[in-house]
């Protein structure tokens, strides 16, 4: 079964084509970055605007790629929620054109589940089940996951997403957009106990964050110091990843611990900082359990992580025609995997 896989859901336009006997057989991205910098943020008329012209153009690079006619797919995966409805749109317009055109099936995809899954795009990939830390700059969510479809939120972020500290404690320290892979890099040569920050949670014993006060404490300390020399700046930067690294890394260990397991698996693009990686490899060894990552590539969003969900949620094959052709810019995971038809 081909299945053609459209991501559309913030600022990357993803398209990508998995085979479900010989795997994925080409992916094709397009960052917005360099367009949104400009306004230090994602601006989502301009989001939808790129989504536009992208779209086409990536899907047939990907058919060339993999030397397919549209003609050979067998099923249209897009992403259904949640993100920016005007995003969304055009993914799922696009998705429904196709599907119509080739009287193929078009089915929605949850983009955090498109993520979850996406480490078992990985060899080798992890077995079921497995604790999932979905950190990206929309979510911040413990999972247990025990098989495609059965997941159970064991935590998540009460205020800032962790992505999201990243990129607002990066444009603090004048960095920018997105702030994380650049705070992440400015980190590398600082000194990350110069800087007591708080630890927020870390001692509440749940698996739910709160990051929006460890922002502020680095927003005090720089009002505090005035103008920032480079010394500073890159020992901010330090304390402030040692300070997010330490409360997930405790996190996961404590999600592990509290439901017998011994897989972790992490997604979402902070899923890509070196010392988070690092720091989760040596704690798992320590207890003799394991971590993986999926490739870097597939860490943020993509097209394969959508069409390779489709792929295993629908092995068979899915119910013919467009189901449900409606967007979801806000979705929650467990409830869409517990309805077969969402709600909005
Ligand atoms: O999963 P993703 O591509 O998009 C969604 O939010 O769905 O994640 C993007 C987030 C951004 O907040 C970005 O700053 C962060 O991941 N990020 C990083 C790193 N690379 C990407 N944060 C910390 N360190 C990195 N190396
Ligand atoms: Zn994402």
């Amino acid at each position: 079964m081909l299945v053609l896989g459209i991501e559309t859901s913030c600022d990357e336009t993803g398209v990508a084509l998995y085979d479900s006997s010989a795997g994925l057989l080409a992916d094709a991205l397009h960052s917005q970055v360099d367009l949104h910098a400009l306004y230090g943020g994602v601006v989502p008329e301009l989001a939808s605007r790129d989504h536009v012209q992208r779209l086409l153009p990536l899907l047939r690079e990907v058919l060339e790629r993999s030397r397919r006619t549209v003609r050979d797919v067998d099923l249209v995966a897009f992403t259904q929620g949640p993100g920016l409805g005007g995003a969304l749109l055009v993914g799922a317009s696009v998705a429904a054109g196709v599907a119509l055109a080739l009287g193929k099936p078009a089915v929605g995809i949850h983009h955090l589940e498109g993520h979850l899954l996406s480490p078992l795009l990985a060899e080798p990939a992890p077995q079921f089940p497995f604790v999932a830390l979905l950190v990206s700059g929309g979510h911040t969510q413990l999972m247990r996951v025990d098989a495609v479809g059965r997941y159970a939120l064991l935590g998540e972020t009460l205020d800032d997403a962790a992505g999201e500290a990243f990129d607002k404690t990066a444009q603090l320290l004048g960095l920018g957009y997105p702030g994380g892979p650049a705070l992440a890099q400015l980190a590398e040569g600082g000194d990350g106990r110069r800087f007591e920050l708080p630890r927020p949670m870390l001692g509440s014993g749940g698996l739910d964050f709160s990051f929006s006060g460890l922002k502020t404490a680095v927003l005090t300390r720089v009002k505090a110091m005035g103008k920032l020399d480079e010394g500073a700046r890159r020992d901010l930067a330090a304390s402030f990843q040692a300070a997010i690294v330490d409360v997930l890394v405790a996190k996961c260990v404590r999600a592990l611990d509290r439901e017998g397991l011994e897989r972790l698996v992490v997604a979402g693009g902070v899923g890509a900082n070196r010392l988070l990686r690092a720091r989760l490899e040596a704690a798992l060894a320590a207890r003799g359990a394991q971590v993986h990552f999926p490739p870097l590539r597939l860490c943020t969003d993509n097209g394969a992580m959508i069409a390779f969900a489709a792929a295993v949620k629908y092995p068979a094959g899915a119910p013919e025609g467009v189901q449900d052709f409606a967007i979801f810019p806000r979705w929650d995971l467990a409830s869409a995997a517990a309805q077969s038809t969402p709600r909005r």
